[in-house]
């Protein structure tokens, strides 16, 4: 029997290398991100989101007759089923994510691949659900406001065409830049928790509508991809710069935790961090509101002794400033997060089937041995 001398519990599983991967490298000690190979920092200021998930999906960059029939095909996949648009209206008083999780799920009764979990089969699901999120998101945010959803728009880019249908007017090709060079951010990160819970999930080789409806609940926890919505809550409890300071003191005295610092892997920088940042401050600059990137500024000026001990701002630090400044509802951040994860959790999928082992871990069982049975009158 195992005993808390003979084994080694690897409590929330820290450090420990579950399987190979060739999606994306991440060298916490000095702040690296490569997907397939290739640094974020190119993918995000040269590259589209399109262009990026082709190479997660495909493991290599598309020529431009393959980008433009790959992003054909995703345009051709946005528009939703209408049992899957009263799904949302019946949905539409819960959380954003909770929405999402539960049209994802209903999407696996229209799709024609729900359970065919060849690599071919999962990779076009993964294509559908990429371009279908976006319009789940968009179509509730309008349904909820007593609004008609929004027809996805052909001629629109995967990013211009979400702020399309979510504020019904073509988007500053400014403002889509920024939301597609954040999806681009958010696309794949090895196995955090929510890629986990969707590994989880296809190891028992359940379908990626499974998957990508775990991973969805999984991110939407504060701890994960729910840190963005907090950070715009505590810079408009800040209000102004110069209450960082004392703001952080106090939650700090009450043990609280300053969303967007910290990070499992990551101790010297969250590159993904660094791009949002310059983009916060210079899209404050735009919009004529450069106080949020001021409040968070003093906030990450405040955070400097963390910063030295290895809690970093991470991507949710500024993610949140730059979606409010683009007049996005706060409870929609995470949701925003998803979308761009989605390829990420289909990629993980994939390699989880490619050579799929059952992920089992035990625990030690620590509570009361062979108690007698009483029955309940006699208790
Ligand atoms: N503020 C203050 N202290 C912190 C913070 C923070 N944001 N994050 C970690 N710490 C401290 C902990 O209190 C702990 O201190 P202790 O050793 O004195 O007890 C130490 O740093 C280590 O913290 P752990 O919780 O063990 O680190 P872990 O790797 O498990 O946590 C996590 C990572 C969950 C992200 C954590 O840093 C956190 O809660 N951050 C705030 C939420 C957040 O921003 N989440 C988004 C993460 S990025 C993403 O998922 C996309």
């Amino acid at each position: 029997m195992a005993t808390e001398q003979k084994v080694q519990i690897h409590r929330g599983l820290r450090d420990v290398l579950i399987d190979r991967t060739r999606s994306s490298f991440i060298d916490g000690d000095v702040g690296k991100l490569l997907y397939r190979g290739y640094n974020i920092d190119d993918l995000a200021t040269k590259s589209t989101f399109e262009e990026t998930i082709y190479l997660l999906l495909y493991s290599e960059l598309p020529n431009r007759e393959q980008l433009d029939a790959f992003d054909a095909e995703l345009r051709a996949n946005r528009a939703l089923p209408e049992e899957v648009l009263s799904v949302i209206s019946i949905t539409q008083k819960s959380h954003p994510m909770d929405v999402l999780r539960t049209a994802v799920s209903a999407l696996s009764a229209f799709d024609p691949d729900t359970e065919d979990n060849s690599a071919e089969a999962t990779l076009r699901k993964g294509i559908r659900l990429t371009a279908q999120a976006s319009t789940i998101v968009a179509a509730h945010a309008r349904i909820r406001e007593g609004k008609q959803p929004i027809a996805p728009n052909s001629s629109l880019s995967h990013a211009s065409n979400f702020l399309y249908m979510l504020f019904g007017e073509e988007p500053d090709p400014r403002d889509a830049k920024l939301m597609d060079k954040d999806f681009i951010l958010h696309a794949e990160h090895g196995i955090n928790a929510s890629s986990f819970g969707a590994r989880v999930t296809a190891s028992t080789q359940a379908d990626l509508h499974c998957a990508v409806t775990t991973g969805v609940g999984v991110l939407k926890g504060p701890s994960h991809g729910g840190a963005a919505e907090e950070v715009m809550k505590m810079a408009l409890e800040i209000g102004d710069e110069s209450n960082a300071a004392a703001y952080v003191a106090d939650l700090r005295s009450k043990g609280g935790r300053v969303m967007g610092f910290g990070h499992r892997v990551y101790k010297a920088v969250d590159p993904r961090s660094i791009h949002l940042m310059d983009d916060a401050r210079d899209l404050g600059v735009r919009k004529g509101q450069p106080g949020w990137y001021s409040i968070l500024e003093a906030v990450a000026k405040v955070m400097e002794p963390y910063s030295r001990r290895g809690i970093c701002q991470n991507v949710d630090f500024f993610s949140g400033a730059i979606y409010y400044l683009l007049d996005i509802p706060e409870d929609l951040f995470i949701s925003i997060f998803a979308m761009g994860r989605i390829p990420g959790w289909t990629v993980q999928v994939m390699e989880q089937f490619d050579n799929n082992i059952l992920l089992r871990p035990r625990l030690l069982y620590v509570g009361e041995m062979d108690v007698e049975y009483v029955p309940i009158d006699q208790r």
